[in-house]
């Protein structure tokens, strides 16, 4: 009887470990991120930057925490700490952007 009832709570508590985990906060890019200007290349490339760029000094900011026109004002001063080049600050722009809700 304890048996199963141990079991049952192990189960639920990894059942809730893997939901929190796939409702991370850096979509995945797919076909519906694109559009004319931002492929899915540059949508991959631009998460895989962000992560590797964004991460030293602070959390690696998600996406939803700014609109188009807050990313730009705010990666303007990140260009400058991260040391970027405008070509990667662009493709990190195109990722931040791209979230379809
Ligand atoms: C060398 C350290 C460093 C790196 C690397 C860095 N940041 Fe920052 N970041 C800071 C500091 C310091 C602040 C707080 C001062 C400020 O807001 O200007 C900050 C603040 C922020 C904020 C909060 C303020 C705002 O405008 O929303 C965001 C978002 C942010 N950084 C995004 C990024 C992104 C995106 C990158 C990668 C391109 C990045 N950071 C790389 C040092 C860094």
């Amino acid at each position: 009887m304890n048996q199963i009832k141990i079991t049952s709570i192990v189960l639920a508590l990894t059942l809730f470990l893997a939901n929190c985990s796939s409702t991370s906060r850096f979509y995945t890019p797919a076909e519906i991120n694109t559009s004319a200007t931002v492929s899915l290349a540059d949508l991959n490339q631009g998460k895989a930057l962000l992560m590797e760029k964004c991460g030293d000094c602070h959390r690696i900011p998600a996406p939803r925490k700014h609109d188009a026109a807050g990313w730009v004002e705010t990666l303007k001063k990140m260009q400058v700490e991260a040391k970027i080049s405008d070509e990667q600050r662009e493709l990190i722009y195109k990722y931040l952007t791209s979230e379809r809700i």
